[in-house]
């Protein structure tokens, strides 16, 4: 059906057996999608967000996802953290079918596998920037120590440590979304997801967060990452484009 994947390298990363086990050694896809149909129900007429959406991700790359407005770019994403669920087709990220599984089975999925990173940064308001990283690293089962230890590496890595004790108001808006990316990396996920990071800053804030993107890219993250800017796709390893529900080439 599909004439963009290779019939080859799909059948040899399918899994058999449906036991919940975390990522082989040897699955090189992280992500591996088949016909994904998402429809919203509307008033007038029901929204086809996703027609028929095939896509593979290997470990390892840097992919800029483009594509105008409303042609399912965030419901792509979505589906593929676990967020919103497929009408049909298959999605596996990480080694596992994620389609079909239940609210609770996909928390401790998206615990273990996906950091998100939002466009208008998701922070906790109330609360310093260190905190807003160990609070999900104990929610991802560290123990507050460790989650300290870990949000200091962090904060230190992406060029926020004297901004430790500070709120993210106090914050320019780079500094906001480095701290946000920080919180998707605390546990260690195998993806990295961004939707339009650098949608809501200006364009050293940008530029500043899209360096930051590269360098975690080069340390072999893989990132998935929706953009409208021809720039910031640039810095990316390959560019997936989509029309109307679906994937336009790849
Ligand atoms: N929860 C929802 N309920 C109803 N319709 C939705 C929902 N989420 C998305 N849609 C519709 O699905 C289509 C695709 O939306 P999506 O948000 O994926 O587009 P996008 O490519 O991310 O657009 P943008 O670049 O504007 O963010 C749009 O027509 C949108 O209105
Ligand atoms: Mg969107």
């Amino acid at each position: 059906m599909s004439n963009t994947l290779p019939e080859s390298s799909t059948e040899s990363s399918t899994k058999s057996g449906t036991a919940d086990v975390m990522p082989g050694p040897g699955t090189s896809n992280i992500v591996e999608i088949k016909g994904a149909r998402r429809t919203f129900a509307a008033e007038l007429a029901p929204v086809r967000a996703l027609r028929g959406v095939d896509l593979q991700v290997t470990r390892g790359e840097f992919v800029a996802v483009m594509g105008p407005s409303g042609c399912g770019k965030s419901t792509l994403l979505n589906v593929i953290a676990g967020l919103d669920a497929v009408d049909e087709g298959t999605v596996e990220v990480a080694g596992e079918r994620i389609d079909g599984r239940d609210e609770d089975w996909l928390a401790k999925f998206r615990r273990h596998h996906i950091g998100f990173v939002f466009q208008f940064f998701n922070l906790l308001d109330g609360v310093s920037a260190l905190d807003n990283l160990v609070m999900p690293g104990v929610l991802g089962g560290m123990k507050r120590r460790a989650a300290e230890s870990r949000a200091r590496d962090l904060l230190d890595l992406l060029g926020l440590a004297d901004r430790t004790h500070q709120v993210p108001a106090v914050l320019s808006g780079g500094q906001r979304q480095r701290l946000a990316i920080a919180r998707a990396l605390v546990n260690e996920p195998t993806l990295l997801l961004a939707d339009e990071p650098t949608g809501a800053l200006d364009s050293d804030g940008g530029l500043e967060v899209l360096e930051l993107f590269r360098r975690l890219h080069d340390d072999g993250q893989t990132i998935i990452m929706v953009t409208h800017s021809p720039e910031v796709a640039t810095g990316a390893g390959r560019a997936v484009r989509m029309r109307d529900g679906r994937v336009e080439s790849a």
